[in-house]
């Protein structure tokens, strides 16, 4: 069956001039005219693929892929973005939106076609869409270690579980079974949970069963970390365990928060194929930038979609070199979600502690940033 592609574009002589070129190339056209239309086509109409203009009056592109998106029967729907506007931040705000691809017009057929059917090449490997789960899973994956992706991961699901997501339920988990430092900094003692599931059939994950190896933190928030011993020493995860443990609880809870440490080994990539989101911590520094730079692509090659990545930037040392927000971006292609300020002493007394830096000082300017972040996270 040939592939159906909906066509969305204010133009008419654009519209016709594209839809008789794909149609010409062996493709079932339909077409949408506004974005109210092409949001009822691609639910009722069920098409492959989405060509979508950004300018349009009314609704514009943007807006409707974020709805494509936000719809569990069209969340998975392949979308091309085709625009006059080829500027960085056009593109940005494109993938955000939730674009697969992104075109600038004018746009040579051949190459249309060429991202079309790699579009459609991705999305059949892919297979079907699972179900959709009941929570939002997000990873925080650091560009290298030490950068403070651990703090960032605690001190963000606190700011949630007492901001914007007060009264839901979250866990915390640490992939990692071993080399794991996420129960120390909430002040709980290490816990064996994760390596006593790492040892079971995973096909017997159940939430339940996951959820009684959980510790409870003062905030609410649930807490799988792993043991401190060297990761090596005790039992890892398995991709197919890790697979299982997240999908469980993503089924039962509002939000799994996954501290996934570094590096894209097999568990890291199972992982990101289905996570909803990624926060890559990234320090800004020139090292930290050329190797977010690297991790980056690969998240493109892995085919992670722009609309589920975002990156924060963890400054852990005052210094009067920090590049601005606009400078990385336009470096690095993503948008910036979070800057998180340097604070040596209280990351320290937080540490020694083990209270998080959001609840030791709940109004320094750290605190106020994981909070900003939350709002984002939590409005996603
Ligand atoms: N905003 C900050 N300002 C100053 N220091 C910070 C900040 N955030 C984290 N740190 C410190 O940076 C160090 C590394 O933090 P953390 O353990 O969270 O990093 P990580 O990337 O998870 O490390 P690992 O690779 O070991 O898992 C810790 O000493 C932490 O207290
Ligand atoms: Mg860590």
């Amino acid at each position: 069956m040939p592939a159906k592609i909906l066509i969305v574009e204010d133009d008419l002589e654009s519209l016709k001039l594209i839809g008789l070129m794909l149609q010409n190339r062996g493709y079932q056209i339909i077409a949408a005219q506004n974005g109210p239309q092409a949001l009822s086509k691609a639910v009722n109409e069920s098409p492959d693929l989405v060509l979508l203009d950004v300018m349009m009056p009314g609704m514009d592109g943007y807006e409707v892929a974020r709805r494509l998106r936000a719809d569990a029967r069209t969340a998975s729907l392949p979308i091309i973005m085709l625009t006059a506007r080829g500027q960085v931040t056009d593109k940005v705000a494109g993938f955000e939106a939730g674009a697969d691809e992104y075109l600038v017009k004018p746009v040579h057929p051949a190459e249309l076609v060429t991202r079309i059917e790699a579009l459609l090449a991705r999305s059949a490997r892919l297979g079907p869409p699972v179900h959709v789960p009941r929570g939002k899973s997000i990873g925080f994956l650091g560009c290298k270690g030490g950068v403070g992706t651990s703090t960032l991961a605690v001190n963000l699901g606190v700011a949630l579980i007492r901001g914007p997501a007060s009264g839901k339920r979250a866990i915390l988990i640490d992939i990692r079974t071993g080399s794991s430092t996420l129960a120390l900094q909430m002040g709980l003692r290490p816990q064996r949970g994760l390596q006593v599931l790492a040892e079971r059939d995973p096909a017997g994950l159940t939430a339940d069963t996951i959820l009684t190896h959980a510790d409870r933190h003062a905030t609410g928030m649930l807490v799988l970390g792993g043991l401190p011993e060297p990761s090596g020493v005790v039992p890892s995860f398995t991709p197919t365990h890790a697979e299982a443990l997240v999908r469980a609880l993503a089924g039962e809870l509002d939000y799994v928060l996954i501290d996934m440490g570094t590096g894209l080994e097999e568990v890291n990539r199972t992982l990101l194929r289905f996570l909803h989101y990624v926060v890559v911590v990234v320090e800004p520094t020139r090292l930290g930038l050329l190797l977010a730079q690297g991790l980056l692509g690969m998240l493109d090659t892995l085919e992670v979609g722009r609309h589920r990545q975002g990156v924060a930037l963890v400054n852990r040392a005052p210094t009067s070199m920090t590049p601005g927000k606009d400078t990385v971006e336009e470096f690095l292609g993503r948008e910036i979600i979070g800057i998180i300020p340097p604070a040596p002493e209280l990351a320290f007394q937080a540490a020694e502690r083990g209270v998080p830096m959001v609840m030791l000082q709940p109004e320094s300017v750290v605190a106020v940033q994981f909070n900003h972040l939350a709002q984002y996270i939590a409005s996603r």
